[in-house]
């Protein structure tokens, strides 16, 4: 376990449940929480300090050299972009972030699982799948054999990703929602929860249902 100093990004569920988590893995103490000043008090009720907003991350960065970070924000609805600036300012200051790997997540030894990535409670990730940089792996969510899952994708609980399953980078999955095997999402796309996926998605499209059909453009995410 790494030794940096460890600053989290946000107070909400998904910040909650990534402290947690930190403390199961016998992780190294928070330094306190960035948030905005209007919700400082929640670093409180944490028992952490607050640290300041975005805009002091560069002086934090200065200050301790070394410094790595919890992305604590999840997703609103299928909107990753606040997910998705913070991870660009933390690239831009070069603060890496800690991969979490919750203790009663099931991973293969032949799995592998890129830095950052956030592997939540009750996950199984079979044999020669690959989680990319900063991806979420939700509550229960089944990754099985040789699925791929891109840089800062998020999976939300209980989704199934079978056999040989491409998702491409920023691409959402919502809860309970099922990808065929061997199907293809591209980039920042978004499956609805619930939906089942038979064929390919192209990059940045939205799919809803059962089975799932294109319903429109992703317009809450960046697709480059
Ligand atoms: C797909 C999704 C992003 C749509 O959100 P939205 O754009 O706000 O859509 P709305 O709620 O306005 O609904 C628009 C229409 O789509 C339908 N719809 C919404 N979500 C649906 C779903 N998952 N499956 C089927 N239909 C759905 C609505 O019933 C509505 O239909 P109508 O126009 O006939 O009434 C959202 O429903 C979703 O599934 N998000 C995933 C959330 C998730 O799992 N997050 C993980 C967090 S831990």
């Amino acid at each position: 376990m790494s030794i940096k100093p460890l600053i989290l990004l946000g107070a909400g569920g998904h910040a909650r449940i990534c402290l947690e988590l930190l403390g199961l893995m016998d992780g190294p103490e928070v330094l306190g929480v960035i948030l905005p000043a209007e919700e400082g008090h929640l670093a409180q009720r944490l028992g952490l300090a607050h640290l300041g907003g975005d805009d002091d991350l560069p002086d934090l960065a200065r200050r301790w050299p070394g410094l790595a970070a919890i992305v604590g924000l999840g997703i609103n609805g299928a909107d990753m972009r606040v997910r998705l600036r913070l991870l660009k300012t933390l690239d831009a200051l070069q603060i890496d972030r800690l991969t979490l790997r919750h203790p009663r997540a099931v991973i293969s030894q032949h799995a592998t699982i890129e830095s950052g990535a956030q592997v939540m409670a009750g996950a199984i990730i079979q044999r020669d799948a690959a989680i990319g940089a900063d991806a979420v792996i939700g509550s229960g969510v089944i990754i099985e054999h040789d699925a791929h899952v891109g840089d800062a994708g998020f999976i939300g609980p209980g989704a199934v990703l079978c056999g040989q399953v491409e998702l491409g980078p920023r691409a959402v999955v919502g809860c309970g929602a099922c990808i065929l095997p061997g199907v293809r999402i591209g980039q920042s796309a978004v499956v609805a929860a619930g939906a089942v996926v038979r064929r390919d998605v192209p990059a940045g499209q939205r799919v809803m249902g059962v089975p799932a059909r294109e319903v429109g453009e992703v317009t809450s995410s960046p697709t480059a």
